[in-house]
């Protein structure tokens, strides 16, 4: 293939099981740096259980402003790149501070391919029900709580709740892929915000990180990642990275499990 987009249909057909589509020797670069990219999460074995999380985020680690305001860090690219692995995964997960935040829709409008599961996570029952990932049909929604603020047959809008044990002050990533798997859902996008994908990190929860930085400098604002502190840097994680170049910004790859 010789396009972008008929290179995108070709890797969504490899992950709908399609069988692989070799790359041509003499293939754009465009169409080179799409198989480079997504051509691993095309070839994930139906079934098999995998995390990618993804944060833009500045030169000085904030993903948003001190308001919350996150439109947009990141520039183009890397928006079509997000849209992109939604239309991968098997379901989308999100913390509540992203939907009170941004009311995201966390749908595929950009690219072609179908919206998947959309996930919040929202223990304590803070949200109301009136946002739009609650109301506007376009994707089965789920919200993951503590099973104590749960009451059978309960919804959020139209979004089924899965109620979770309580564990170390929260709900733990694992049971949370589990919970998921159990329907079928698989290959998860942990697409936000810094507090969420920090608690799926420490735990250990994730395969793989994406780290887009766009080239520039809050100053303030909600932190990117937050983990148990540590005493010298030596004890800091150093995982096998991939990094490309989306517009003006570069996607870093830390790869925690193959
Ligand atoms: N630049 C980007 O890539 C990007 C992406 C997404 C969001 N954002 C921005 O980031 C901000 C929101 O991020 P954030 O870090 O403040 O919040 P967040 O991660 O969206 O949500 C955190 C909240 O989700 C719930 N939660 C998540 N995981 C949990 C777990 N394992 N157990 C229990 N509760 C869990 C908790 O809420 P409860 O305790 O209330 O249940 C927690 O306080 C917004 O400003 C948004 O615009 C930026």
């Amino acid at each position: 293939m010789r396009d972008e987009e008929s290179a995108w249909q070709c890797l969504l057909e490899r992950r709908r099981g399609g069988g692989a589509v070799a790359l041509q020797a003499n293939a754009p670069r465009e169409v080179e740096e799409l198989f480079a990219l997504y051509g691993d999460y095309a070839d994930l074995p139906r079934g098999r259980s995998f995390a990618v999380a993804h944060l833009g985020q500045s030169l000085d680690g904030r993903i948003a402003t001190t308001a919350g305001a996150s439109r947009w860090v990141t520039g183009e690219a890397d928006l079509l790149h997000t849209h992109r692995m939604r239309a991968i995964a098997d379901a989308i997960v999100v913390g509540a501070g992203t939907v009170r935040h941004d009311d995201p829709q966390l749908t595929v409008r950009r690219c072609a391919g179908f919206h998947p599961l959309r996930v919040v996570i929202d223990s304590e029952r803070r949200l109301g029900s009136d946002y739009r990932v609650f109301n506007d049909g376009a994707a089965p929604t789920v919200v993951i709580a503590a099973a104590d603020r749960v009451r059978a047959g309960e919804r959020v809008g139209q979004a089924e709740i899965i109620g979770l044990p309580r564990s170390n002050g929260g709900i733990a990533p694992r049971a949370i892929r589990e919970a998921l798997a159990a329907r079928g859902c698989h290959f998860l996008f942990i697409e936000g915000g810094g507090i969420t994908i920090s608690r799926f990190l420490s735990a250990g929860a994730l395969d793989r990180l994406q780290l887009t930085v766009a080239p520039i400098i809050l100053g303030s604002g909600r932190p990117s990642l937050t983990l148990p502190e540590i005493a010298v840097p030596d004890e800091g994680l150093r995982p096998r990275l991939r990094q490309m170049r989306l517009g003006d910004d570069m996607l870093y790859e830390c790869i925690f499990h193959d």
